[in-house]
């Protein structure tokens, strides 16, 4: 995708996600956690699933009749099951291609991150295939049209010795062997590979968020079970060889391929389904892009306290047996093929603090492209340099709201990797050390960070429950957060200019502004 369309793709969805958070708020907007609901979905599909089972009879000859009388005789439980049943299983797929859609528009598939992406794509060939073998089950018309289709499909493929098609010929061909493969694959099988395949799919995740917020969960279970009291799932009358089903109900959402196969022909569809997985598969490689370096760790300076290993979103960091010897028992150690240069672990290392006495200030985890010493020394001597009544600085995210639209005297910006790359500590030294009048933090949506969880921690840190926090005696009169997408630059304008009006209401800091040679060198605390 180029450049121009990613980001025009990126300002739609951010206003999709607008409009959402307007109505469910961040917390419950259901894109963000759109991966989460898939796997929600999908225990409802298992819970009812299993009910329905409990009725249903697994011969080619039992089953249509079972599942009518669920249906029909027990429409207040079973109906409502098999119900719930088929619209859980069609919100999963919704629920799916928009967390599909979401990682590629944001580019979270990229470097480090293939690996999600990846593996994400066969979990595509075990949910479309567990709706189809599903709808196979119930052997009503829509059955028949499926079971034949598919069964023409698989003869264009080196499978089986007999053809499948053969099956279907006649009512005296039929017989129960397909009918237990279906049933096989259908309730055993493809979700024993699927839930293989989502814990494979989530191993480089550092704590998945894998269940929905209640409120959602609640919410969406409701409206389901809702729409299946309204709209009870039905059968499409019985399975009969000697007729050709006409005028179907097709569930867009599991078996589009087949009106594209009547269109078309097998070859095409085998063609379309391979060459676009195989496309799919191989998006985090197109193009190749340089990878950003990775976090280095600086013994000497590690205690091996683990925040970093605590706040890395990807597992990035383990925790080791200390090979220096020194007296404290572990180590960090970072993997590089995991790490995406994120930077939140260099915000959580209680070394990184700027006040240290120290002519290089090194931490004890820290990212060769931008390390804390130089960003010490970049917004001290950006703030020596700033003009105007009162000096603030901006420490933004490259993945938020863009910061260039906030200069203007007596304002300092600077783009970090991600704002939990920030150790607080640094806005207690701008302000109390380095002569800013106030600090103003800005990054990802709440809820959507880019590195996942990096504005979760910020807000914890600066909230003081978790470590490193934010020291209590700063003024928080004089901070400012604000989160802030790409989209919402003009919210971010209109909130740096009130807070210029709220700090320049406030008495002067007690501490002078410090000479040149105080702030761009060292103070001792
Ligand atoms: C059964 C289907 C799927 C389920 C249940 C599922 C679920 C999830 C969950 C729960 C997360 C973690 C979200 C978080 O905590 O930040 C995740 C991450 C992710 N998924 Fe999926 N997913 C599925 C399919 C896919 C597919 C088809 C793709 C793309 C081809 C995909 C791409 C990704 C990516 C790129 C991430 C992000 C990893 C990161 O932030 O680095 N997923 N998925
Ligand atoms: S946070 Fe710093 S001191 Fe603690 S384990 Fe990580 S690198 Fe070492
Ligand atoms: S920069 Fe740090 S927190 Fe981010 S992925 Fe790498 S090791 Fe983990």
């Amino acid at each position: 995708m180029s450049g121009r369309v990613r980001r025009a793709s990126e300002r739609a969805l951010a206003r999709i996600e607008s409009a959402f958070n307007a109505a469910f708020g961040n917390e419950c907007n259901p894109v963000y956690h759109s991966g989460a609901l898939t796997i929600y979905f999908f225990w409802i599909v298992l819970v009812s699933g299993i009910y329905v089972f409990i009725f249903f009879e697994t011969s080619i000859f039992g089953a249509y009749a079972s599942v009518e009388r669920l249906t029909h005789d027990q429409w207040y439980l079973g109906g409502v099951m098999r119900s719930l049943h088929r619209y859980a299983s069609d919100a999963a797929v919704i629920t799916l291609l928009v967390h599909l859609g979401r990682e590629f528009v944001k580019g979270r598939y990229r470097g480090a991150r293939w690996f999600s992406w990846f593996t994400g794509v066969p979990l595509l060939w075990m949910v479309f295939p567990l709706g189809i073998t599903g709808y196979w089950l119930v052997w009503d018309r829509l059955a028949q049209y499926i079971a034949i289709a598919t069964s023409e499909l698989l003869d264009r493929l080196p499978l089986f010795t007999e053809p499948m098609a053969r099956n279907f010929l006649l009512p005296e061909s039929l017989s129960d062997r397909f009918f237990t493969l279906m049933a096989f694959l259908h309730l055993l099988g493809i979700p024993i590979f699927l839930v293989f395949g989502i814990w494979f799919h989530l191993l480089r995740v550092s704590g998945p968020r894998v269940n929905p917020p209640r409120r959602l969960a609640l919410g969406s279970l409701g409206a389901l079970l809702l729409l299946s009291l309204l709209l009870p799932a039905e059968s499409q009358g019985p399975a009969d060889l000697t007729r050709v089903p006409q005028a179907l109900g097709l569930d867009w959402f599991y078996l589009a391929i087949y009106p594209l196969y009547d269109l078309t022909s097998a070859d095409f569809l085998w063609a379309l389904l391979a060459g676009g997985s195989l496309l799919l598969a191989l998006v985090p490689w197109l193009p190749p892009v340089k990878r950003e370096p990775a976090a280095v760790v600086d013994l000497a300076n590690c205690n091996g306290c683990g925040r970093c290993y605590a706040d890395c979103p990807f597992g990035a960091v383990t925790l080791q047996p200390r090979t220096d010897g020194r007296r404290h028992p572990l180590q960090a150690v970072v993997d590089p093929d995991l790490c995406t240069a994120c930077g939140i672990c260099a915000g959580a290392c209680p070394s990184a603090t700027p006040f240290r006495s120290v002519a290089e200030l090194v931490s004890g985890i820290d990212m060769p492209r931008l390390t804390v010493h130089r960003l010490r020394e970049a917004t001290a001597a950006a703030l020596h340099r700033a003009s105007g009544p009162l000096r603030v600085v901006v420490y933004g995210c490259a993945h938020g709201a863009d910061l260039s639209a906030l200069a203007r005297p007596g304002v300092v910006t600077q783009t970090l990797p991600c704002i939990g790359n920030l150790p607080p500590s640094f806005i207690d030294y701008v302000l109390r050390r380095a002569g800013a009048d106030g600090v103003l933090l800005t990054g990802c949506r709440l809820g959507d960070c880019y590195f996942r969880l990096g504005n979760e921690w910020v807000v914890r840190r600066l909230a003081g429950t978790r470590e490193p926090h934010l020291r209590s005696t700063v003024d928080r009169r004089r901070l400012k957060v604000v989160w802030a997408a790409p989209v919402d630059s003009g919210r971010l304008v209109a909130a740096l200019n009130e807070f210029l009006q709220q700090l320049a209401r406030l008495e002067p800091q007690r501490d002078p502004v410090p000479p040149p040679a105080r702030v761009a060198g060292e103070a001792a605390r």
